[in-house]
């Protein structure tokens, strides 16, 4: 039904006669002839149609907005002042010949072109919020992407192997989606947090480097990166280290950023310790874009008088840090009592700070709430240690490490985006030697940094059940602007060492052969020495097109609650299909006052 798509129009058609098929994007009136801007996913053209034409301008009259037409029409010039430099067809116009109404379209929910439609009505129409040129255009770039990601890999001996979407639960640290089984009364299958242990197994069975382009599903609590339902780029690899890996993935996503935005990476991408980018940045996902740092000041603290200070200073699981802000000195009063809400969302109980007006003048030169409580070599020392000048502003923050962690760590984002100090470009960054196992103080018991099976580093083996805060593993994650856009490790391939990692995590042999019998069955068979990734590939994308959300890159994700707008899932069902499945609403009692 077409010649060409309506965006390929251009003036090396001149006096041809072409065919389209698309929709109408906009229709005009003026003085007797009609123009319709005719849209389809190459973009728009311009058509006209003449009075004298009679048959087919009556029909262009009647057509609205979102009917969708099959035209035939000579091209030719625009008349001179009518030219649009805006528009890749803006120089020819299509004079109509022929016009076929093949469907009409109701009055749609929002223009195609209007920018101020809210979210949840987008979502609720999908299919025509997906008519808007830069949504496709995001759509198109996502499978740019994936087409070069897969280059990459199928160029590198990768195998595109599918593994179930109705298995049994993956430990990546959220709730599972269940689904019922109808065949087998009282169980479930999980839909899969990540391929992970069925591609260990594809490993054990001798395929050595696999990849896949899979969904995932987490029932976490969702944010503007994150979504119930997602897409990894999941690869293993056999008999690779953790550095051939790291320098392949490299490798791969500067492929791909020179191919879809002509844009050269660091070569090779920076390397720093989760010990470091926690000291440095308060982040395991540093944005190095931001030139603020932390800088601890916790020995200076440990004398003085004041106590919310001292108190973490002299804690082993406390810290003291500063936030030098270089010219924050203009922050106003206001703004201060902002951040301090702000950090306060992280569990902050307050945020000290010093204004420093002039250096030379020591406490006289300087404004601060907490400088009665600091004698002058305190001051004199952290002054030194943030390289404070004039007109400069430091934060501080005193608690648990992991408050101040977060606390500051976000705070520096915020002041960083606030301030315009983000600088422009791309830095990429690997995050390596992660601890094992964090302590949760709610269950009272260690869980894994990453997942069970990911292998501590060899000297740290020992160690494992005797020391477990101690030990650090062989994970990796790779950060790009501030964003976790995947990780991996080095696995576990011996099952003695799987065992013992799962003492340490406070699985018993039981629960551990219930869960996960089959993998270490499988690790006795000879599994080989084996480690990949995963990465985020919505986020990943979300990135590279600027786009705010990762709703924004994927054509039907749900909303901040997990639901589809559109189709209005998830939904009850009926009758008849629960008592299939044996399955029995209970209704929470209603809660009467
Ligand atoms: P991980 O849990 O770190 O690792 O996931 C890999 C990457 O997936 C992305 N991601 C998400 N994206 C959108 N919405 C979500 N809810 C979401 N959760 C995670 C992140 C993350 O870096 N099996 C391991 C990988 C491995 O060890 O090989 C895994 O799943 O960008
Ligand atoms: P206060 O003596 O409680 O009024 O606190 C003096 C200053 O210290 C105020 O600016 C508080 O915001 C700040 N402050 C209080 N607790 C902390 C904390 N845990 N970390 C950093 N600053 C704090």
């Amino acid at each position: 039904m077409r010649s060409h798509y309506c965006g390929q129009i251009t003036e090396e058609l001149i006096d041809q006669t072409v065919e389209i098929s698309g929709w109408v994007h906009r229709r005009r009136d003026h003085g007797g002839v009609i123009f319709l801007d005719m849209r389809d996913r190459e973009g728009l053209v311009q058509v006209v149609f003449d009075p004298d034409r009679a048959d087919i301008f009556s029909i262009a009259e009647s057509v609205r907005s979102e009917f969708v037409l099959r035209i035939t029409g000579r091209v030719r010039h625009r008349p001179e002042g009518t030219v649009n430099p805006n528009m890749v067809t803006g120089k020819v116009e299509m004079l109509g010949l022929s016009l076929e109404v093949l469907n009409k379209s109701a009055t749609p929910p929002f223009q195609i072109e209007d920018d101020d439609v809210s979210e949840e009505h987008r979502l609720r129409y999908r299919y025509i919020d997906l008519r808007r040129p830069e949504m496709l255009k995001r759509l198109r770039f996502r499978s740019e992407i994936t087409r070069y990601l897969r280059t990459y890999l199928d160029n590198h001996g990768f195998l595109d192997i599918e593994t179930p979407m109705l298995t049994k639960a993956t430990p990546e640290g959220a709730r599972d989606y269940l689904v019922p089984s109808r065949t087998h009364e009282e169980s479930f299958f999980a839909l899969p947090q990540s391929p992970q242990i069925f591609k260990q197994l594809l490993m054990v069975s001798g395929v050595d480097r696999y990849y896949q382009i899979v969904r995932c599903f987490r029932d976490e609590d969702l944010r503007a990166d994150r979504q119930p339902e997602f897409t990894q780029l999941d690869i293993e690899t056999s008999f690779l280290s953790e550095d051939q890996i790291m320098n392949m993935m490299e490798s791969m996503l500067r492929e791909v950023f020179a191919k879809t935005m002509n844009n050269e990476l660091a070569d090779p991408f920076p390397r720093m310790s989760y010990a470091e980018a926690m000291d440095r940045f308060g982040s395991d996902k540093p944005d190095l874009r931001i030139p603020l740092e932390l800088v601890d000041v916790g020995d200076v603290m440990r004398e003085v008088e004041f106590k919310v200070f001292s108190g973490p200073a002299t804690d082993p699981k406390g810290r003291v840090a500063a936030l030098r802000v270089p010219n924050g000195g203009a922050l106003t009063r206001k703004e201060i009592d902002e951040y301090t809400k702000y950090v306060g969302i992280y569990g902050a109980r307050g945020l000290a700070y010093i204004k420093i007006n002039e250096l030379a003048k020591g406490r006289d030169g300087m404004q601060s709430p907490i400088l009665k409580f600091l004698p002058d070599d305190a001051i004199e020392a952290i002054m030194t240690r943030v390289g404070a000048e004039d007109g400069d502003l430091v934060f501080f923050g005193a608690d648990k490490a992991k408050v101040v962690n977060e606390s500051l760590g976000a705070l520096r984002v915020k002041v960083g985006v606030d301030k315009g100090l983000v600088e422009e470009g791309w830095k990429p960054l690997w995050v390596v030697d992660f601890p094992m196992f964090e302590y949760d103080e709610k269950a009272k018991r260690f869980t894994s940094l990453h997942h069970p099976f990911t292998s501590p580093k060899e000297e740290d083996i020992d160690r494992l059940v005797s020391d477990p805060e101690s030990c650090l593993s062989r994970a990796y994650d790779i950060v790009l602007n501030g964003s976790e856009i995947g990780g991996g490790s080095m696995r576990i391939y011996r099952p003695e060492i799987q065992k013992q990692v799962f003492t340490a995590l406070g699985i018993s042999d039981e629960e551990a052969n219930n869960k996960f019998g089959f993998l270490l069955d499988a690790l006795k068979f000879g599994c080989p020495p084996h480690g990949g990734l995963a990465f985020g590939l919505d986020r990943l994308v979300m990135l590279m097109t600027g786009a705010s959300s990762i709703r924004e890159v994927m054509a039907f994700p749900k909303t901040q609650s997990a639901s589809c707008l559109m189709t209005g899932a998830p939904s009850t069902v009926s009758a008849d299909q629960l008592k299939e499945l044996k399955i029995k609403v209970v209704k929470p009692p209603k809660v009467t006052h």
